[in-house]
């Protein structure tokens, strides 16, 4: 039986100290309440769909309600989520689920896709009764605080899940980070990573799964140390948490600031 592990990201940017308070409350929070539902024997999928959706309807992150409007107006939220056995599942430009997160575990199970996006995926959320878009823009939110969570369960099972409204102001249609996997998410027998930061760059770095392949031989933070030196010589704008099969974390951002936890 192995010891059960969460870890959870608010995003990475220019946060304000009291708005990192805010964020830092709010994962305090919601990382308990995922903490003992792996204690109680839920897998970590479960547990990982669940704390990401709580985050989602705090309205206080750049996620979910609290997601920023794109250009026009209107949110569109991308999401995705992985396991380490190999399963994954992504939505992106979602304008009226409530839960990406779900949404994105459901195009893993019901489906034979990865992805799917924009209409088709509303299309496909009708068949589950779930819940509406609520939205109010948070009072807080930064331009990249993508939301996520990694997780163990008792039986080693690790899976990782990123959530985002995208960045502010975003031409309608685009796509950030969060629901590409090997960019925003990524999980496998080595371990279970989830980024945040500038969708764009992170996409072109291929942050998640450079990580995946560093954990192959390094442990979770020296995985981590490895990417952000890296990226400093590229400018790149990220944020990023990790687990690896032994159960060891890794935080590191080039970012100004990031919301995490525990810390
Ligand atoms: N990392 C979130 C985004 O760029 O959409």
């Amino acid at each position: 039986m192995k010891s059960v592990k969460l870890i959870v990201h608010g995003g990475a940017g220019d946060i304000s100290s009291d708005t990192l308070g805010i964020y830092q409350k709010n994962l305090k929070e919601i990382w308990q309440s995922g903490y003992n539902l792996l204690k109680e024997g839920w897998d970590s999928l479960s547990v990982v769909e669940k704390v990401i959706s709580l985050i989602e309807d705090t309205g206080v992150f750049d996620a979910g309600t609290g997601s920023f409007p794109n250009k026009e107006g209107y949110i569109e939220m991308d999401a995705s989520i992985m396991t380490s056995d190999g399963r994954a599942g992504a939505v992106g430009g979602v304008r009226t689920i409530r839960n990406p997160i779900r949404l994105a575990r459901l195009v893993m199970e019901e489906t034979s896709h990865v992805m799917l996006v924009g209409e088709g995926a509303e299309r496909f959320a009708e068949q589950f009764n779930l819940p509406p878009l609520t939205p109010r823009e948070s009072p807080y939110s930064i331009s990249t605080d993508t939301v996520g969570a990694v997780a163990m369960d008792k039986r080693g099972l690790i899976s990782a899940g990123t959530s985002t409204g995208g960045i502010r102001g975003k031409i309608p249609g685009r796509i950030g980070d969060s629901p590409i996997i090997g960019a925003g998410t990524y999980a496998s027998f080595w371990g279970g990573i989830s980024s945040t930061g500038f969708g764009e760059d992170i996409i072109k770095f291929g942050l998640a799964k450079k990580i995946d392949i560093l954990l192959r031989q390094f442990p979770a933070q020296m995985a981590v140390d490895m990417v952000v030196e890296e990226s400093k010589y590229r400018g790149i704008e990220f944020g990023v948490i990790v687990l690896d099969r032994l159960g060891n974390t890794g935080v590191g951002y080039t970012a100004k600031a990031m919301a995490w936890y525990p810390r």
